[in-house]
């Protein structure tokens, strides 16, 4: 399978630093946040890797990652994303090619986590998978409600009465459907092509998984998260 990471966006959560630089290459530890999803990916597998990013200060990439070969990565690439807050799945649009119809393992720029996610990756078949995770505060999140079987019934973004603890990650699995679908959304009252209402069209179609993200996890896209990331990997480094 391939992989995407998303890594446009503005990060105005840790302004003024990402004035001067992409967020995704600000430090996690000892490591640009960015490294943390390629290894995710390299580690269950997935080599061939599309990063779209956007902003002025895209080409800080290439001299961070160059061919991606000292990460383990086979093959990467790099697109653009024209409206850098256009949206998580308007980001995901510019992989299409990329994906060329085949399955494809996603994952935003801005989530470490050391979970294992090989099988997931290996046993899929089609439609979506979302990687959800038990959270102390779901209300900062989108959070999934389920049936009486534990299917997933619907994802509310950030609810102010969260019907569960279980959050979506910012770890996916789509089937090449998922083009079609991003092109019938429409922006959100913020401007943006939600993921979340993304993963609410699999939902209806019957054709949504999801599985528990078993380690750790959290973004890094604000400073209480970002310093958190950090600490706990330079704990696990110790
Ligand atoms: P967010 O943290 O929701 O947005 P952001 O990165 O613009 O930050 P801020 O809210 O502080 O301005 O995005 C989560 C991840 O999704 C981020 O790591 C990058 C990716 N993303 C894109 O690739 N394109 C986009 O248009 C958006 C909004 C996010």
């Amino acid at each position: 399978m391939k992989g995407v990471i998303l890594a446009g966006g503005l990060g105005t959560r840790l302004y003024p630093l990402t004035h001067v630089t992409n967020k995704h290459l600000l430090p996690v530890y000892d490591k640009p946040m960015i490294f943390y999803p390629i290894e995710t990916l390299v580690k269950a597998g997935i080599k061939d890797i599309l990063i779209v990013t956007s902003g002025p200060h895209v080409g800080h990439f290439l001299g961070i990652l160059k061919n991606g070969n000292e990460l383990g990565v086979d093959h990467l690439e790099y697109a653009y994303q024209e409206k850098p807050d256009g949206g998580i799945a308007d980001a995901l649009s510019l992989a299409e090619s990329f994906a060329d119809e085949e399955p494809i393992t996603v994952i935003l720029g801005d989530n470490t986590t050391d979970a294992d996610i090989s099988e997931e990756v290996t046993s899929f078949k089609d439609g979506a998978l979302a990687f959800l995770k038990e959270v102390r505060d779901p209300e900062r999140f989108g959070v999934a409600f389920f049936d009486e079987n534990k299917n997933i019934t619907g994802i509310e973004e950030k609810p102010k009465n969260p019907k569960s603890n279980m959050v979506v990650t910012g770890v996916y699995i789509y089937d090449g459907k998922v083009f079609g679908h991003i092109r019938s959304l429409k922006p959100s009252d913020r401007g943006q092509l939600e993921v979340t209402d993304l993963n609410n069209i699999y939902i209806k179609n019957g054709e949504f998984k999801w599985a528990e993200l078993d380690g750790f996890w959290s973004d890094a896209g604000t400073f209480d998260s970002l310093f958190a990331a950090s600490k706990y990997w330079a704990e696990k480094n110790k």
